[in-house]
């Protein structure tokens, strides 16, 4: 087989622009791809030295010659340059060196822009991953009448001026991106950027240039770019699924708190930055630790003002009044005049498990309003997922004689369990009017262990034990 045909049709066709050299750093080999990518400044580049066809790089920021001389292999590496057009190019690249008898005989390198990924929306599959750089929810957006409600805008106030670093946890839908928001709103960064950047489904080392920018490109005419922790100089980088960061950048991150400056890829110099760093995770903190998602470290410097956020179905005392916040809201964009709910539904509401929390009941009414021939919501007009939840766990009910607290088998064990020890936990404080040390004694479990499990499992420790 004539592998060299082979190797040039698969270069002809491919997006991606290749470069092959021999053990000098002579290209020996280039698509045309490579070509339109990296903008070369000479007509043939076959027979010429690297550091001859892109004059700004050296030995040491080529990653081509790295890989020559040290034998790395570069793994999308991710560089800024401005190309023949002066058009400002992100490409990921991966250099390999390949061997012969046992030698450094050549490197390949292959690369892609970037940009072009993100507008097939590659990295961006989930709309939050889009870069924010305003905030545009307050404190007055967030609805609810519950005690917990109170107490979260009261610590809103509180802690909105201060500079520490701030986690929020809660399981999906919760709220989580209006209560960073409205953080940053009612502070002093308000009229400075709020910077808002999902840590999931980007590659660690995209997501790292992201965030601490680039200095010198190995390539053609390279400038510098800063990365969002600059770009939030002032106000607030938000950093949401933190757990999906890769546990190396994490390390980085943790030096960025520990010291106030960032230095950017490539270069030597530090610049200080003033910028107050709010993270998210929809895993309890503790699970993400255990599973090595997260760096113990960087949770205990990240967890300085911590926000612990109630699912939907333990503050029922929120549904009704988010429900017809949610009606009004839908009666205004779809120009009609539903009046309210029947006691069915309310009634459902106060029993359903909202997995999806805010955001469901949100989408469910949106729906409803959509579907209603009435004057008022009823059970038909929820989505129909919904209504099958229903039904089933109204059959379990009858089916095991009616009774009210028969067990209602719905998720996995560990869950359940979970669940009954949230019930006793929460329960149990209550009855002792929130007295952790009198709770833990009548649950016979040393205190620790009782504020462990608390933190486990989303148990809010209330204002007066605070005190205490
Ligand atoms: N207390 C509240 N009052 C009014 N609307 C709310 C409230 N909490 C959440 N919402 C609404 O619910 C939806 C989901 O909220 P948000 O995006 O803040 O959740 P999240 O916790 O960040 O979710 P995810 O983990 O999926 O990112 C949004 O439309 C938001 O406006
Ligand atoms: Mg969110």
């Amino acid at each position: 087989m004539d592998y060299k045909n082979i190797l040039k049709l698969i270069s002809e066709n491919i997006s991606s622009g290749l470069f092959i050299v021999n053990k000098e750093g002579i290209v020996v080999f280039y698509n045309q791809s490579a070509n339109d990518l990296a903008g070369l400044n000479v007509e043939n580049a076959i027979g010429k030295h690297m550091l001859e066809i892109f004059p700004k790089l050296t030995e040491e920021t080529s990653t081509i010659m790295r890989a020559l001389t040290t034998g790395e292999v570069i793994k999308n590496y991710v560089q800024n340059y401005y190309n023949y057009q002066m058009k400002l190019v992100t490409i990921l690249s991966n250099t390999v060196p390949f061997y012969e008898n046992g030698e450094i005989a050549g490197a390949i390198e292959i690369f892609s822009d970037v940009d072009q990924y993100k507008n097939q929306n590659k990295y961006n599959k989930k709309q939050e991953c889009n870069i924010i750089d305003r905030a545009y929810y307050t404190i007055d957006d967030i609805v609810g009448v519950s005690q917990f409600v109170n107490d979260i805008k009261l610590k809103i106030k509180k802690i909105a001026d201060s500079k520490s670093p701030v986690l929020v946890y809660g399981e999906t839908g919760t709220g989580k991106e209006l209560i960073v928001q409205s953080i940053h709103n009612l502070s002093k960064r308000r009229d400075n950027p709020f910077i808002a950047q999902n840590c999931a489904a980007i590659p660690a080392t995209l997501l790292e240039s992201m965030l601490f920018g680039t200095a010198l490109g190995s390539f053609t005419g390279a400038k510098d770019s800063k990365g969002l922790i600059e770009a939030a100089d002032g106000g607030t980088l938000f950093l949401d699924e933190i757990n999906s960061m890769d546990i190396m950048l994490q390390a980085k991150l943790l030096r960025v708190l520990q010291e106030g400056h960032v230095r950017r890829i490539g270069e030597n110099k530090t610049r200080f930055v003033d910028v107050r760093i709010i993270t998210a995770l929809n895993q309890n903190p503790y699970k993400a630790i255990e599973e090595g998602r997260l760096r113990n470290d960087l949770y205990y410097r990240l967890n300085v003002i911590n926000f612990s956020i109630l699912p939907l179905r333990e503050r029922s005392e929120d549904l009704e009044v988010l429900s017809y916040y949610f009606l009004n809201e839908f009666n205004r964009v779809l120009n009609k005049n539903i009046k309210g709910f029947t006691d069915d539904v309310i009634e459902f509401f106060r029993s359903y498990s909202w997995p999806g929390n805010i955001r469901e009941l949100r989408h469910s009414i949106e729906h409803a309003v959509n579907m209603t021939e009435k004057g008022v919501i009823a059970i038909e007009d929820l989505p129909k997922y919904i209504d099958i939840n229903h039904k089933d766990a109204d059959e379990i009910r009858e089916n095991s004689g009616g009774e009210k607290n028969a067990i209602i088998i719905n998720a996995p064990l560990n869950e359940m369990m979970n669940e009954y020890e949230r019930k006793i936990i929460s329960e149990s404080l209550k009855k002792n009017d929130y007295n952790v040390l009198k709770t833990s004694k009548g649950l016979d479990i040393p205190r620790q262990t009782l504020y462990y499990k608390m933190e486990k499992l989303g148990i809010r420790v209330d204002k007066r034990v605070e005190q205490a």
